[in-house]
């Protein structure tokens, strides 16, 4: 790509999106000690949140099946929709879905209490949205004994943050930026702040949203299809194509400099884009 090779800058990828053809990503680094744990506790369903495109929910769904869990989630969407192909895969993995309107789904988000939850739910475990706990972090974490080399910026998309606390924790010597992939993340850093203090190695990048979650334009497309091209790696829009226009600008606004080393990890999430 010509932004990087005028400026001798090397980006490496890590392809996470290749851990698993479904549980891909950062959803393998983020379910895994939460998995383990609701198996450690005899828990027989999982419980969790999200949107119709949910790589979370799919995700959950397949493993849950795999282990042998049952599965329920709130889904943002109306139960008289026509189902999403994620959604669809949900269910036929026996995913329990319940539709939920927005209200009610933004409670449920803010200020959740699984106990009145329980009579519905007996013997289950709550994973929230996006996996977002201290196990996910932990399992994100382990990303950084797989790095062989320093980087200078590490860069990924980001939803709850759990990626983006995990990856700052791991590589303390890197500058770690998660790209919002929505828009109004500002709130983010105080919600994060208190998993990485004192570290300050991190940033969250507010300014390549391209309008909002889901939302695209032509510079995004123009930039992820080059990137297919020359190098045959494929980014959804949603994810990760944002967290590469973030590295291109900060390349050219001079904040990512000639020679540095930069690593962008690839959080999968391609079944989105269906
Ligand atoms: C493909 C992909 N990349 C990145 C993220 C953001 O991860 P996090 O919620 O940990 O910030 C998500 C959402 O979980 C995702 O599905």
């Amino acid at each position: 790509m010509s932004f990087l090779a005028e400026r001798n800058i090397e980006l490496d990828i890590k392809r996470d999106d290749l851990i698993h053809p479904i549980v891909s990503g950062n959803k393998w680094r983020k379910l895994k000690y939460l998995l383990l744990d609701a198996q450690a506790k005899n828990c027989k369903t999982l419980v969790s949140m999200g949107g119709n495109w949910s790589n979370h929910l799919h995700a959950l769904a397949f493993a849950g099946k795999e282990l042998g869990f049952r599965t329920a989630a709130f889904v943002r969407a109306h139960k008289e929709q026509r189902l999403t192909p994620t959604l669809e895969d949900c269910r036929q993995w026996g995913m329990e879905l319940i539709f939920t309107n927005r209200v009610d789904y933004a409670q449920l988000r803010h200020s959740f209490q699984w106990n009145h939850f329980s009579e519905q739910f007996p013997n289950s475990y709550w994973i929230s949205e996006g996996g977002f706990s201290e196990l996910a972090i932990k399992g994100v974490e382990e990303i950084g004994q797989e790095l062989d080399k320093h980087y200078d910026h590490i860069f990924l998309g980001t939803g709850s943050g759990a990626t983006l606390v995990g990856v700052a924790k791991a590589c303390p010597e890197s500058r770690v930026t998660g790209v919002a992939a929505f828009s109004g993340a500002d709130y983010l850093r105080d919600q994060l702040e208190p998993y990485l203090k004192p570290q300050s190695n991190w940033r969250i990048d507010t300014e390549h949203h391209c309008g909002g979650f889901a939302k695209s334009n032509s510079e995004l497309e123009l930039l992820v299809n080059e990137f297919h091209q020359h190098n045959d790696v494929q980014f959804d829009t949603v994810y990760n194509g944002k967290c590469l226009l973030a590295i291109k600008d900060a390349v050219e606004q001079g904040r990512v400099k000639q020679g540095d080393k930069v690593l962008m990890i690839h959080t999968g999430g391609l079944q989105g884009m269906r």
